[in-house]
């Protein structure tokens, strides 16, 4: 145990002083937009804590068949061009199927068409009455700050609770904690007024809505409290900070006590987007000489192509590759200096692996 620990640690010391190094040397300026250009991954707990209680909702409360709960909750975290749902929008078949059955089938081949906006996706398990809590945990980083999910209020005809792109970072930083009170809002699909009443489309579909003590303005209207101002919030959700990693290789580790099918996914994006800023880089660079080797004040230093990715070091689970280029010409008379010679990232996956469990459980 402690040897194997030893040995990490000193890979993930390599892997940093490459990689980092440019970043760091910029410096660190707090502007507002500071966290959404860093490298850094951030990792965050969500915790759903729900307040559906016939003491705080008292009128239609319903006592059997089926008694309050929560569906499972459904999240994802995405750059500005994602949105999971609009207030006063109507909501997408997807997310209004959600609100009617809870089902998620329908969201994940929606959002399959659109993985370049998202990033890491998660779930929350169901809350099995209606107080409770349920929570997770998930990935956002700089280009993708923000976070959304829903969550279906059961029984009900297609309401929910939810948040739509709650952005991280704010004022040039990532969130230590924050915790947002959630209201129920209405899909728009659905005409029933009360927890139980049955279901029948509203035609022409209707927007998404929050739901107030006055609104629907109906006494029928399961959420119809004339004599409060304001409802209490029906759940709040928490996000907690647990780690943030300004170098993105480091994230190895924790990467794998991630349950499969999230690290699986996320060592895929993480691999595409390392390969994606190296391919810019590489360009600007080469653009760069080109159009500096036709000054005749200094030259600046000229690199070869990036080689091909080395094959993996690891044919199961977690393992390195890495690529290098090198120097044709050095830098001369106060021009640019040479760009990092070596880069590395991860590869492999648990697919490939016979005994998932014995990797990664250490
Ligand atoms: C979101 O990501 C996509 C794909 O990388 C990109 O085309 C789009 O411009 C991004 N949106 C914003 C607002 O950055
Ligand atoms: C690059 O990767 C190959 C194959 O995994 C390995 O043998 C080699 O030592 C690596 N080189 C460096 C400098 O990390």
């Amino acid at each position: 145990m402690h040897h194997k620990l030893v040995l990490r640690l000193a890979i993930v010391v390599i892997v940093a002083v490459s990689a980092a190094s440019a970043a760091a040397s910029e410096g660190t300026v707090f502007t507002d937009e500071s966290c959404r250009q860093s490298e850094a991954l951030v990792f965050y707990r969500i915790k759903l804590v729900t307040s559906w209680s016939k003491k705080l909702f008292p009128k239609h409360y319903p006592e059997f068949r089926p008694p309050p709960h929560w569906s499972m909750t459904f999240g994802q975290t995405h750059n500005d061009s994602f949105r999971l749902f609009e207030m006063k929008q109507p909501a997408s078949v997807s997310v209004a199927t959600f609100a009617e059955t809870g089902q998620v089938g329908s969201l994940e081949d929606s959002l399959a068409q659109q993985q370049d906006v998202l990033f890491d996706e998660f779930r929350l398990p169901k809350i099995r009455k209606g107080k409770g809590e349920s929570e997770a945990t998930f990935f956002v980083d700089g280009p993708h700050p923000s976070v959304s999910f829903m969550t279906k209020i059961v029984p009900s005809p297609d309401w929910f609770v939810g948040l739509d792109s709650f952005s991280l970072c704010s004022r040039g930083r990532w969130m230590e904690k924050v915790t947002v009170p959630l209201h129920p809002l209405d899909a728009g699909t659905s005409s029933g007024l009360t927890f139980t009443s049955p279901k029948w489309p509203t035609n022409p579909r209707g927007v998404i809505e929050r739901i107030t003590a006055r609104y629907p303005l109906h006494f029928a209207s399961s959420f119809f409290y004339p004599e409060i101002k304001h409802l209490p919030p029906i759940a709040h959700v928490t996000f907690t900070k647990i780690k943030e990693y300004s170098n993105r290789n480091n994230v190895h580790k924790k990467v794998k006590k991630l349950k499969h099918k999230q690290r699986t996914k996320l060592l895929k994006r993480l691999s595409q987007e390392t390969e994606r800023r190296a391919e810019a880089n590489a360009e600007a660079i080469q653009g760069l000489n080109a159009v500096r080797d036709e000054s005749v004040t200094g030259s600046d230093c000229r690199v070869t192509a990036w080689s091909p990715w080395s094959p993996c070091s690891k044919t199961c689970g977690l393992g390195k590759q890495n690529r290098s280029r090198s120097v044709l010409q050095i830098q001369r008379a106060g021009g640019r200096e040479c760009p990092p010679l070596i880069e590395t990232q991860w590869c492999g996956s648990a697919r490939q692996c016979s005994v998932i469990d014995n990797y990664f459980r250490w």
